[in-house]
């Protein structure tokens, strides 16, 4: 099966979790999108009622008009439910998050939410965070070669988001995005703690403690259920 196949039946799965009058936080990428489109057509449907959603991007939002799902602001009730993919799942639910450029206002919204269901395909699962990819930090733009320098400290080797043309990749929030690659990261927790002590940093993609379900479709289509 080829992966987007499987990104699809994850994201299916998990949108067998919605349910009518929930609010949902809706997270961002190629997995995700997925999960956007089944809710939108349940609702064109009407096998779904009253579900609204905030987006955790511009695309996302974007996405969500374009298939009818109302578009909601987080307040401060949260969400019912968050569904949204990932870049790295360890074992114990941890997450690496943000290759999308979506971080900040990911974390904000799934600490939000009720439950927060991950969905992916096998190849995003490491035996340790850090395994493979590197962990995305949103900083200022002000100063921002010192803090990159602070993130190196830590022992980290940095490489600063660029757009099509070369230049620095702005967030939707305005900020810059930073790859820092430190390699397998035995304290996670730890190590996200640190990072957003910097002075500069905005966000950091270690999602410790967020996920309450994982949702991976194996090389044969096959759904496991981590939690
Ligand atoms: C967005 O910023 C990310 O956190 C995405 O959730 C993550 O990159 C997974 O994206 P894909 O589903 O496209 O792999």
């Amino acid at each position: 099966m080829d992966l987007e196949d499987l990104k699809r039946r994850a994201a299916e799965a998990a949108v067998g979790y919605v349910h009518s009058g929930m609010r949902l936080g809706l997270g961002t990428g190629t997995t995700t999108r997925w999960a956007v489109e089944r809710i939108g057509a349940l609702l064109a449907a009407g096998e779904l009622a009253d579900v609204v959603g905030v987006p955790t991007s511009r695309a996302t939002e974007a996405l969500m008009r374009r298939v009818g799902i109302p578009v909601v602001e987080l307040d401060e009730r949260g969400v019912d439910l968050a569904i949204d993919g990932a870049d790295e799942i360890a074992p114990d639910l941890t997450l690496v998050k943000g290759h999308g450029g979506a971080l900040l206002r990911e974390k904000i919204v799934e600490a939000a939410a009720g439950r927060f269901i991950v969905i992916a395909d096998h190849t995003k699962r490491v035996h340790v965070i850090g395994e493979k990819k590197a962990v995305p930090i949103e900083i200022a733009r002000f100063g921002w070669r010192r803090t990159v320098s602070l993130i190196e400290a830590l022992g980290a080797r940095c490489t600063v988001r660029l757009d099509g043309n070369h230049e620095p990749a702005l967030s939707d929030n305005g900020n810059l995005l930073v790859d820092a690659h430190f390699g397998p990261v035995g304290d996670p927790r730890g190590l996200e703690q640190q990072l957003l002590a910097l002075p500069g940093v905005f966000e950091v993609g270690l999602f410790v403690g967020l996920a309450d379900l994982a949702i991976v479709a194996g090389p044969d289509g096959k759904l496991e259920e981590l939690s």
